[in-house]
């Protein structure tokens, strides 16, 4: 277990160039599966997920490059089928494999994914999205056994936008000719991004980002060379600590489109938010003004990931603010550790009310998951003293180098030897 000791209580100060997106790149790599030649993905951030994608793609006979920044997979000697369990316990988008072993292979072994204890996190909105789409699913001792016999490309409806069951089903019919309907699916800019790779290696898919999806796939998809867009949540994160200790922080290589609610949010606090084309300036005094109520919604709603990164931007807040958590159920696991450096938030049910308080102090903490984690650092670098955050492998999952990025914005923070 790692820990780490940030000294807070000061204003943030600093520039930083905002890495790849996580979300973006996990899928993607999941992707370079449906080639029949070496894919380039360029912006792919160093992080422990991204590290268990490749490990994914090399049991599954690939050949993964990676110098930090720049993954060359070739996929063309892939043969196996099968995803061993421990690696899909490693992180949740094992599951993407899914979508992608069943449309270079035809049939697929997992098991049931792990990644961020945020709740049941169930897949049956993946594997019922599948079925319809002509898999024949088996559940063996924990196995789910997929087999692809006769591919029905038609029209699929998703009960709920799920990210994970649109990314499986854009996978799928990427690979297969025929023409699918995706209805209802997830808007996110990850999707967007999905769209924009399976379109370089050949496919032809349109209306990403919009409430349907036109999936023309084909059994030829080739090689490409990709950027992957920047990371979203990471942004917030930043953008978050600027505004929960005061100061002036500018972001750069972000995507201000693709962080719309938050710096709406932010601007209703009263935080000063300036955005140039890949920029955005944050000057805060480090205790912005209530909002009456953010609610977690699908995109473009406000962001289940950054829910606890604005909960810590907020602790310090002038008034009362109710965090209403719509996607996971098991989401306010940082609650308990904030309150630990003095906050003032009560839970009741999928609510999280926060009372500003005028300052918090340092305290042993403890990350439980990612982007809770995150958030626990956002809430140690504004409590004056010392913070010990524990289980810093849980962010180092999202993040790139969060001691570094930290530092460069003026953060005082260091490894518990
Ligand atoms: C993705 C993101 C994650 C983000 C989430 C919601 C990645 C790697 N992860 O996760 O960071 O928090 O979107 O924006 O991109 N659900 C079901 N059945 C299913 C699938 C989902 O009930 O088959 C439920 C989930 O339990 C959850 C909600 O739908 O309550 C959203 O899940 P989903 O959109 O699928 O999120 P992920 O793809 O897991």
């Amino acid at each position: 277990m790692r820990s780490l000791n940030l000294y807070g209580g000061e204003p943030l100060h600093g520039e930083l160039t905002v890495q790849g997106s996580k979300n973006s790149v996990l899928p993607i790599l999941a992707a370079t599966l449906l080639s029949r030649e070496p894919c380039e993905i360029h912006n792919c951030p160093d992080l422990l997920d991204v590290r268990a994608a490749f490990e994914i793609l090399e049991n599954l006979g690939c050949t993964v490059q990676y110098d930090g920044e720049t993954a060359v997979v070739d996929p063309t000697a892939a043969s196996r089928s099968v995803i061993p369990d421990e690696l899909m316990r490693k992180m949740r988008s094992s599951v993407m494999f899914l979508g992608a072993m069943l449309g270079r292979f035809g049939r697929a072994c997992i098991s049931y994914p792990g990644g961020c204890e945020l709740g049941a996190r169930p897949i049956d909105i993946h594997l019922s999205a599948l079925s319809r789409l002509g898999v024949e699913l088996r559940e063996d001792g924990g196995d789910i056994r997929c087999l692809l016999r006769r591919y029905l490309p038609q029209t699929v409806t998703l009960m709920f936008p799920s990210v994970g069951a649109t990314e499986n089903v854009m996978l799928l019919c990427a690979a297969i000719p025929g023409e699918t309907l995706l209805i209802h699916p997830a808007r996110e800019p990850e999707i967007v991004d999905l769209q924009n790779f399976l379109n370089c290696m050949g496919a032809e898919i349109r209306g990403a980002g919009s409430d349907c999806i036109r999936i023309r796939g084909s059994a030829q998809l080739h090689g490409c060379s990709y950027t992957v867009i920047p990371d979203r949540i990471a942004a917030a994160t930043y953008a978050c600590a600027a505004v929960a200790c005061g100061g002036e922080v500018l972001l750069h290589k972000t995507e201000p489109g693709h962080l719309l609610m938050l710096l709406a949010v932010l601007r209703d606090m009263g935080v000063d938010v300036k955005e140039d084309e890949d920029q955005i300036r944050i000057i805060s005094d480090g205790r912005p003004d209530a909002v009456p109520l953010v609610k977690t919604l699908p995109y473009p709603g406000f962001p289940t990931d950054m829910q606890p990164l604005l909960m810590a931007a907020v602790l310090k807040a002038r008034g009362s603010i109710v965090f209403n958590e719509t996607i996971f159920e098991n989401r306010f696991k940082h609650v308990g550790e904030f309150l630990r450096m003095g906050a003032d938030v009560r839970i009741e049910g999928m609510n999280a009310i926060v009372n500003g308080v005028r300052r918090l102090h340092g305290a042993k903490v403890q990350a439980a998951d990612l982007r809770g984690g995150a958030a626990l650092a956002i809430a140690g670098l504004s409590a004056e003293g010392k913070t010990t955050l524990g289980g810093v492998e849980h962010i180092e999952r999202g993040y790139v180098a969060i001691d570094k990025a930290l530092t460069e914005l003026g953060a005082k923070v260091a490894w518990e030897p």
